[in-house]
């Protein structure tokens, strides 16, 4: 299918490439996907991640050496490294709708990789130390890699086909773990459901799982997956992703046991989570957007009773960060936290966070091709918690409710959306209609 999707997105990457290769004063740009590297005093290697310089321009997730070369004016070229090896399986030979825009060589052994770079000019070598060949040493020059990175947020037509397709992985995963999660099933159970109706191992994923039942769900990352089941599964956190042809998806619901107030809870982030997804426009400063998110989410807990003071004064004292202590979200695609987040042009300065808001991890107008993740949430964090008490405003909180409520961790409801010129896109809501 996406024959000429890639093909149209291959004319992009080379036109950006031209204009950033003009503006680091450099004839060609080799890219490395990466080398494979050794845990320490081990035979064993850490699972390999690509470079996504280099899986932009070719869906190749699992090819430590190889490179892409290319000089404007000319297809761009593929060293394809394909070993013969007999205790691991090497790349199958190339083939699929991403060989036909590329020049493919294959080669056996990393080395000869070199033998097909150009031979004269000067080259931005784009990768880390250690992908370095003989006379060819990553020197990642900032114009150029500031360039890239700025672009890189808008999404060709074929990235948002790929985004859509991740999607669609990520949702049967989501579904099968809220079965299990009305089972009665472990974080470890629902993990496994949610790996198997993804179509992913754990290494395939873009980021760890955030599998959180109960308390759990009130530790951001939570990086564990308990093997035992509560006794009473009251909520699930489950903040989980799919990867395709490189291109990540980023998705968290909440789920519960029917609980009044916990559900309530959720129906209002829910509510204010589609409101600032609807935001996703074309001119959105992303800095207002999070403090909106502060407003709405504040909106929530007095509607609720939980805090009885006016949204704005939860914002300028601090206490609605006790509740949403992360920022509203962040740029997705090749990298689930993508880059170019904070920059303001594609020189390479960039926009600062807004004060008391360290976490914010997007600072850029929205643009049309930009693909943002939009998860405002609402949890019960012991340490913070304990703060709020000690506090000025401790008089202000309904603690009864707290106390009902750290039972249930805490809401996250994230999805990803495409800022178009029209309406925004919300990937996530269409993959979750689209199954059913
Ligand atoms: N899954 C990590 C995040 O939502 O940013
Ligand atoms: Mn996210
Ligand atoms: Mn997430």
């Amino acid at each position: 299918m996406p024959t000429t999707a890639y093909r149209d997105h291959i004319a992009t990457l080379s036109a950006r490439m031209d204009r950033a290769l003009e503006r680091s004063g450099h004839d060609h740009v080799l890219i490395a996907a990466g080398v494979e590297k050794m845990r320490f005093v081990d035979d064993m290697p850490y699972p390999f991640k690509v470079n996504p310089q280099f899986k932009a321009w070719a869906p190749l997730t699992h090819h430590p050496d190889c490179w892409i070369a290319y000089t404007p004016g000319s297809v761009p070229l593929l060293v394809y490294v394909q070993p013969d090896d007999y205790w691991h399986l090497p790349p199958a030979p190339p083939s699929g709708y991403w060989t036909q825009a590329l020049d493919v060589r294959v080669v056996r052994q990393a080395a000869d990789a070199a033998a097909h770079f150009p031979k004269s000019g000067r080259s931005a070598i784009l990768g880390e130390a250690d992908a370095a060949l003989p006379g060819f040493v990553p020197n990642n020059p900032p114009p150029l890699v500031d360039y890239l990175h700025y672009h890189r947020s808008f999404k060709t037509p074929y990235e948002i086909a790929m985004m859509k397709v991740a999607q669609r992985h990520a949702v049967a995963g989501h579904h099968a773990a809220e079965t299990r999660f009305r089972g009665g099933a472990s974080e470890r159970e629902i993990h496994a459901a949610y790996l198997a109706a993804s179509g992913h191992t754990d290494l395939d994923l873009p980021y760890g799982n955030i599998v959180g039942l109960n308390e759990h769900g009130a530790t951001l990352h939570y990086q564990y997956q308990q093997d035992k089941a509560p006794a009473h599964s009251r909520s699930l956190l489950i903040d989980a992703g799919a990867e395709h042809a490189g291109y990540a998806a980023d998705i968290t619901r909440t789920h519960h046991d029917g609980d009044a107030l916990f559900g309530a809870l959720v129906a209002g982030v829910d509510r204010e989570q589609q409101a600032l997804a609807a935001k996703v426009i074309p001119g959105q400063d992303y800095r207002d957007l999070h403090i909106e998110a502060h407003l709405r989410l504040a909106g929530v807990l007095q509607e609720l009773g939980i805090v009885k003071m006016a949204p704005q004064t939860m914002l300028d004292t601090g206490v609605s960060s006790i509740f949403f202590p992360h920022g509203l979200g962040h740029p997705l695609g090749l990298q689930v936290h993508d880059v170019g987040a904070f920059m303001a042009s594609d020189a390479g300065d960039t926009i600062p966070k807004p004060e008391g808001h360290p976490y914010l991890r997007l600072t850029r107008k929205l643009e049309a091709g930009m693909v943002v993740t939009i998860e405002p949430g609402i949890y019960f964090i012991d340490m913070l918690l304990a703060r709020l008490k000690a506090g000025a405003h401790a008089g202000a909180v309904d603690w009864t409710a707290i106390e009902h409520l750290r039972g249930y961790g805490g809401v996250r409801i994230e999805d990803d959306v495409h800022c178009t010129t029209g309406a925004p896109e919300n990937l996530t809501r269409e993959a979750f209609a689209a199954a059913h």
